[in-house]
Order: structure tokens, then sequence, then C-alpha cells
């Protein structure tokens, strides 16, 4: 397991799948916020990639995030997009509703760095998200990522076209232990 300060990641069980499935994915608001694409359910049992880790893909490595303290499962953690060559990848992460706002999600994106950085070798991490969404932005800002610039009506989301932000971290810039 992967330890932040708060938080670990470490492999998907079994018994996360239906949590994550009713506290994430079948929200479809917060689906389709995070998903960049169409919300649609998944269905009780099936082998949906987002909640059903194949630990042969090699493009993308998902974690279940949990409290240090206790162990409770309290969302998603991915490094996904993982190029070789130029050495770079993206993050993407989720919190169930009742573990949001507690200095969660600021501490996984400090936890997926290292894991990019220092054990995967990485170059470049990065980011986007919602232009709206205020805690993915200071999470990632307070470890060091800059805003690289901003994808104009580049998401639809639930009726509306929203700009999405692109933020970007290089190995060199980033303070391990430095949070902002
Ligand atoms: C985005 C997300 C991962 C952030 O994690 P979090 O644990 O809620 O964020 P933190 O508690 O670490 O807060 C980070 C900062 O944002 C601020 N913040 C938290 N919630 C906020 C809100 N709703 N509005 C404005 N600021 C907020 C905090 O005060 C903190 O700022 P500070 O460091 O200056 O004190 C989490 O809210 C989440 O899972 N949201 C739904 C899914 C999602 O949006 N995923 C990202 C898709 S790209």
């Amino acid at each position: 397991m992967l330890s932040g300060g708060k938080v670990g990641l470490r492999a998907r069980h079994d018994d996360d799948i239906p949590i994550l499935r009713a506290e994430l994915y079948d929200d479809v608001v917060n689906s389709s916020r995070a998903e960049g694409g169409p919300w649609r359910p998944i269905t009780p049992g099936s082998k949906d990639p987002r909640l059903v880790v194949d630990d042969r893909e090699q493009g993308r490595v998902q974690f279940s995030v949990v409290e240090l303290e206790g162990g409770t499962l309290v969302g998603t953690a991915t490094l996904w997009g993982i190029d070789t060559h130029n050495r770079c990848a993206h993050i993407g992460l989720g919190l169930l509703p009742s573990s949001r706002g507690k200095g969660y999600g600021t501490d996984v994106v400090a936890v997926l760095c290292h894991y990019g950085f220092v054990v995967r070798g990485l170059r470049r991490l990065q980011i986007e998200t919602l232009a709206d969404n205020a805690a993915m932005l200071r999470s990632a800002e307070r470890n060091g990522f800059v805003r690289e610039g901003v994808l104009r009506s580049s998401a639809w989301v639930m009726g509306e076209f929203l700009d999405e932000v692109l933020l970007g971290l290089l190995a060199e810039e980033w303070k391990p232990d430095a949070r902002a």
C-alpha cells in the first residue's frame, strides 16, 4: 500500500465494488462531471473497467483509497494514460460524498505524485478538471500543479458545455513534503 498523511492507496477489493458503484457511479451528476462521457447505469456483477481492475493493463493503474486510520474505503484514484516513451501520465480521483472536504483529495494527489514520479520514474503528470471544480483545482495546486490552459467548452455536462482546466506538474518542480 502507498501511504500519505491521511489516506492509503491499495488494490481494489471485491467488496469495494458495490460501494463505489452505488456512491460514485450510480450518481448521475457526479458521474457526468467526473467521467468525460455520458452516464449510463452499471449492471451489478458486470466487469465494468472502472470498477473491476485488469492487472494486465499497462496504461492504467487503479487504486482504492482508504483512511489510514481504520482502513475505511473513501474513494478511487487512478494513474491513467501512462506513456513510457514521453514519460507522462494523467491523474484522476473520486471520493465518496461523505469523505470530501477533509483534506483527503489533496493527500491522494500527493500520493499519486509519489507513485508517478518516484515509483514509475515519470517526468510529467497532468490533470484535467472542470473549471468550476474548486476542490479539485485547489487539491492539485496545493501539490504544485500549475494551470497550463483552459479548454473552452470542452465538456458536455448535464445539458451545457463547460470549460476544463489543464494542470501540469514536472518531476523537477515537485516538492514532496511542501503542500502550498
Ligand atoms: C475533487 C475532490 C477529489 C477533492 O477532494 P477533497 O478531499 O474534497 O478536497 P480537500 O478536502 O483536500 O480540499 C482541497 C481544497 O479545496 C477546498 N475545498 C474543498 N471542497 C470545496 C468546495 N466544495 N468548494 C470550494 N473549495 C473547496 C478546501 O478548503 C481545500 O482548500 P485549502 O487547502 O485551501 O484548505 C473531491 O471533492 C471529489 O471526489 N469530488 C467529486 C469527484 C471529482 O470531482 N473528482 C475530480 C474529477 S477531475
